[in-house]
């Protein structure tokens, strides 16, 4: 069940943003079930599910004008944007309880590779839980449209996530996620629809 610290932070986070919000359940969502694909257990554990709900909640500190802007960012609104890993680790490491979920938000945009951020961390440097959230935000950020962007087929996800596997993301859970979603493709009723 949901810390009700943790339900504060989504309904405000609602409030400012509703694409995020949505996209943040929908994450959540493909994390309980990439997680048990993974062997995390029948039950994927709290703080999993929770820093999934939560991974995005570090945008609550970036400007609507630029959260919520049309076109691409410029590089300097892409710099703040990027931020939000880091806020998001900040705001959650004030809740009592919470020192885990903030470690796994404040990495869920770290890559393989090491390139990605806050810390550049690399492989297994990177939180289990904050590597199988990156590559569900990114399935979902593939499936989904956005006001300067397309939705993409799962067909070209999954080209995707092989282009990627080994560099932005972890090859044993491409290899995982990839099977799991090829099942999706024939049978979707355990996956919410592209909107
Ligand atoms: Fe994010």
């Amino acid at each position: 069940m949901l810390d009700s610290q943790a339900e504060v932070l989504l309904t405000a986070l609602r409030v400012k943003s509703p694409l995020t919000y949505e996209h943040c359940v929908r994450v959540a969502e493909m994390v309980d079930l990439l997680a048990r694909e993974l062997h995390f257990g029948d039950e994927p554990t709290l703080e999993l599910s929770t820093a999934a709900l939560l991974h995005d909640i570090g945008k609550m500190t970036i400007p609507t004008r630029i959260l919520s802007k049309a076109d691409e960012l410029n590089e300097g609104e892409f710099f703040r944007m990027q931020g939000h890993a880091r806020m998001g680790h900040a705001l959650l490491s004030r809740l009592h309880g919470f020192d885990q979920v903030a470690w796994i938000v404040r990495h869920h945009h770290e890559r393989w590779d090491g390139e990605g951020y806050p810390n550049g961390l690399a492989g297994a440097e990177i939180p289990l839980a904050s590597r199988v959230i990156h590559l569900a935000d990114a399935v979902d950020a593939m499936l989904h449209p956005r006001s300067y962007k397309s939705a993409y087929p799962m067909e070209w996800v999954l080209g995707e996530l092989n282009r990627c596997r080994g560099s932005q993301f972890d090859p044993h859970m491409v290899d995982v996620a990839t099977a799991w979603l090829e099942e999706q493709l024939r049978a979707p009723q355990k996956l919410r629809k592209a909107a």
